[in-house]
């Protein structure tokens, strides 16, 4: 038995590879650091997908078909229109998938399907974004860039080169990471035959865990109650006496830096730039020193990425939304791999429970509740 299923095999995969102790990630044999560098999130898009990066011709027409896919089915858009515009957004993502399933028809072959998903999922969050401010969600255009789109939607304008770039790295780094969480839990219901919106609501909901895709959320708040370098070793010292985590820190692959932390750093101190930037930024580099000499734990992804998302005009509560953007494609990898080759997943559980209890008829249990 192996809690938590560390180190447990669950299937082949040919999608990505993570080396733990060098701190090498890997996307269908390509390093992510140049990927981040040098691609975007159309290519990662389609490597991920379609097994391979893709020539000019494919290029232009999945970027077409995903463009042209941005626009939600009326359905959808009434169904948040009807929503609390406080509802939670992780919750409010998790049902709009799943009524993209019953919307989005005809009915679209999987590679049609997964497209179409990896769009209309940016516009879900754009338009939950706005309904939470009462304000009308801006509609997509076609003539931008999925990363462009997305930031349009999200802050009513077209980005800059450099926030359309930062945009493009965040969603290079997030686009998948082997079996995490939210990945498995994909491939699980793919597993019994079910169809991609339901996995890929699944999905959200694994991701919706601090655990996992929360994580960075609480960076920031850690880091605004922190709010000067000199307050860091108090804080962390009183936090870890009290045995709680520190949010983006620790792995359950990486026994090393975390290489999607290590670019997320890069660009944090490339971007920061007024005063609370550079006070944010310190207090994180601090923790991170902190942490290391405590500890002896890196930090993932998360760490820094709420940082570079603020900065992104991202509100904190979508955080978790616009890693679920980012990580579509990757979950969708993964359930056109597990369909190609598909038994489905069914583990044992090591039983603790008693063997030799009796029925007892209910008129005799009354001495038996406990709450
Ligand atoms: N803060 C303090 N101590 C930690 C942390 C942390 N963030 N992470 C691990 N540790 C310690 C644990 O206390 C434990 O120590 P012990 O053996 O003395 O009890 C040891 O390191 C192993 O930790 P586990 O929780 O058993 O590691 P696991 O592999 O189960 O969990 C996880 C990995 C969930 C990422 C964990 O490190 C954690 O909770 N981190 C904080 C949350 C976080 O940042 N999540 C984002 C993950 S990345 C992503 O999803 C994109």
């Amino acid at each position: 038995m192996s809690k938590g299923l560390e180190d447990v095999v669950a299937s082949t995969s040919a999608i990505t590879f993570i080396d733990g102790v060098r701190g090498r990630l890997l996307y269908r044999g390509y390093d992510i650091n140049e990927l981040a560098e040098l691609s975007n999130y159309e290519e990662v898009a389609y490597l991920l997908l379609h097994e391979h990066l893709p020539k000019p011709a494919e290029l232009s027409a999945f970027a077409a078909d995903l463009s042209s896919k941005r626009t939600l089915p009326v359905g959808v858009k009434s169904m948040l229109a009807s929503l609390d515009t406080n509802s939670d957004a992780m919750d409010v993502l998790e049902m709009a998938i799943a009524a993209l399933g019953i919307y989005d028809y005809p009915v679209l072959p999987l590679n049609e399907k997964a497209a179409s998903i990896c769009s209309k999922i940016a516009t879900v969050v754009a338009y939950l974004h706005a309904h939470s401010r009462g304000q009308t969600p801006i509609a997509p255009r076609t003539d931008l860039s999925h990363a462009s789109n997305f930031l349009y939607m999200m802050n009513g304008k077209v980005p800059d080169e450099t926030a359309e770039r930062l945009m493009n790295i965040v969603f290079v780094l997030h686009a998948d990471h082997e079996f995490n969480a939210s990945t498995f839990t994909a491939r699980v219901v793919a597993s019994t035959l079910s169809d991609a919106y339901s996995s890929v609501t699944a999905a959200v909901a694994a991701l919706k865990g601090p655990l996992h895709g929360g994580a960075n959320e609480r960076v920031v708040e850690m880091v605004a109650e922190i709010h000067s370098p000199e307050n860091v070793e108090g804080y962390i010292r009183a936090r870890l006496a009290k045995k709680e985590k520190i949010m983006g820190f620790g792995h359950r692959v990486y026994k090393t830096d975390d290489p999607r932390a290590k670019i997320m750093r890069k660009c944090a101190e490339q971007i920061a730039t007024t005063d609370s930037e550079l006070r944010e930024l310190a207090v994180l580099e601090k923790v991170q020193e902190f942490m290391f000499k405590e500890k002896g734990l890196y930090p993932n992804v998360d760490f820094y990425s709420g940082f570079v998302l603020h900065h992104l005009g991202m509100p904190t509560e979508l955080f978790t939304p616009v890693f679920a953007v980012a990580r579509s494609p990757g979950w969708l990898a993964h359930i056109i791999e597990q369909y190609s080759d598909n038994r489905i997943m069914r583990p044992i559980a090591q039983y603790t429970g008693p063997t030799d209890e009796r029925y007892v008829p209910l008129t005799l249990r009354a001495g038996k509740i406990t709450e």
